[in-house]
């Protein structure tokens, strides 16, 4: 399936293009309605209540068609693909959840499923908020979340302003300590820069976030790098997005080392990751494709945005399938066994399951790394 996607991907007409943006805008409209209705009656005390049946299950099913019509329409971009079919099916298993009475599971399950409407927005710039979503949060009972899932739920509809100022509201918080802020420094990060593209407001932000007192010294030194980063691209448009510049700012943000884990560089792993998701936008060669994908996994690992979604493995995965027989393959590789290994480690050693032990042994085996090296 993988498989014959990428090589259709890899012959997709560049010219279909426009039609495909409006069939996606037009899905995306169904798609909103449906979960307009759904998200704030699953957050209130409604979700159970017997009438609501049908038309829950009409919305979950709505949601579910539109999103495999998008994936089946996805014109060449693996990512748009992948999204889209696993929004899809995220709806379905909620769908039977929800059949089966099991409605704890299907409201988690429709929450989770924002995490891919995250994930697809929240790739490349986009100027101006959906005007339809104005009152999703705030004139729901949405606004009953807390700061930073509202935030969450802003990015989900494309409400892109609204979530930049709950995130602000969050940060000024003294109620809430910097040690529950990871998420939501990563998710301002990637709206400023990716998104909005304005680092004059991210400088302002992070810079008023630094004058708080219960900073401990590390994060504020990270912070302060990364004002210095942002500061410095400021006046730098990161135009035209090259590969070449993706790679240039890889390797400011690793400077030398394959495997930093540290927060200091995530300014620069969202700047690349911007950088590479607008390169594919350009449809490039199959090299430079498998190439771009490989460090977006090296960034999607180091910024770490999404729990729920393995972007990074897949991204790592691409690398190796577009080009087995790249040095990037074998780059791609090594960092992805040493991941998944690694997520698989407990205090009792290694419990690799044996679909992802086959899954290594089948990339190994495309690289062409010899046999008799088993896991
Ligand atoms: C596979 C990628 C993808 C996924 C998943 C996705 N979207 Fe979108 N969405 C898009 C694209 C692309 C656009 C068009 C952006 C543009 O106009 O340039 C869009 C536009 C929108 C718009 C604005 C529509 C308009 O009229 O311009 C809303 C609202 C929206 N999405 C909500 C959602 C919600 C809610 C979800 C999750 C349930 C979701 N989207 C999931 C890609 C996605």
């Amino acid at each position: 399936m993988l498989q014959s996607f990428m090589v259709a991907a890899l012959c997709a007409a560049a010219a279909a293009a426009d039609l495909a943006d409006e069939e996606t805008r037009e899905a995306m409209r169904e798609i909103f309605q449906s979960m307009r209705y759904l998200l704030p009656l699953s957050a209130g005390d409604s979700w159970q209540d017997a009438e609501q049946a049908e038309p829950v299950r009409d919305a979950l099913q709505t949601v579910a068609e539109r999103a495999s019509l998008l994936a089946e329409h996805a014109q060449g971009d693996l990512e748009l693909h992948y999204l889209g079919s696993a929004l899809a099916a995220t709806l379905r298993k909620a769908l039977q959840r929800y059949e089966r009475a099991e409605f704890e599971p299907a409201r988690f399950l429709l929450l989770r499923a924002t995490d891919y409407c995250i994930a697809c927005h929240s790739r490349l710039p986009a100027h101006k908020d959906a005007p339809q979503a104005v009152d999703f949060v705030n004139g729901t009972v949405l606004v009953n979340l807390t700061l930073g899932q509202r935030a969450r739920l802003q990015m989900a509809t494309r409400r892109f302003d609204d979530a930049l100022a709950s995130l602000e509201t969050l940060f000024a918080a003294s109620g809430v300590h910097p040690s529950q802020l990871p998420g939501a420094l990563v998710d301002y990060l990637i709206i400023s820069i990716r998104v909005r593209r304005d680092f004059d407001r991210a400088l302002d932000t992070l810079h008023r976030f630094t004058q708080r007192s219960d900073l401990w010294i590390d994060l504020r030194a990270d912070i302060r790098h990364w004002l210095d980063v942002l500061r410095e691209f400021r006046s730098t448009p990161l135009d035209p997005p090259t590969l070449a510049l993706g790679i240039e700012l890889i390797e400011r943000a690793t400077d030398g080392r394959r495997y930093t884990t540290d927060r200091r560089s995530l300014v620069h792993y969202v700047l690349a990751s911007s950088v590479l998701h607008r390169f594919l936008e350009s449809q490039p060669q199959r090299d430079e494709l498998a190439h771009a994908y490989y460090l977006l996994g090296l960034s999607e690992y180091r910024i770490g945005g999404n729990f729920w979604i393995p972007q990074g493995e897949l991204f790592l995965e691409w690398a190796i399938r577009l080009a087995p027989a790249s040095p990037v393959a074998a780059d791609a590789y090594a960092l992805l066994e040493e991941e998944i290994l690694a997520g698989y480690t407990g205090s009792s050693g290694l419990h690799l399951p044996e679909d992802e032990r086959q899954r290594l042994q089948s990339l190994r085996a495309l690289i062409g790394a010899r046999p008799e090296q088993e896991l």
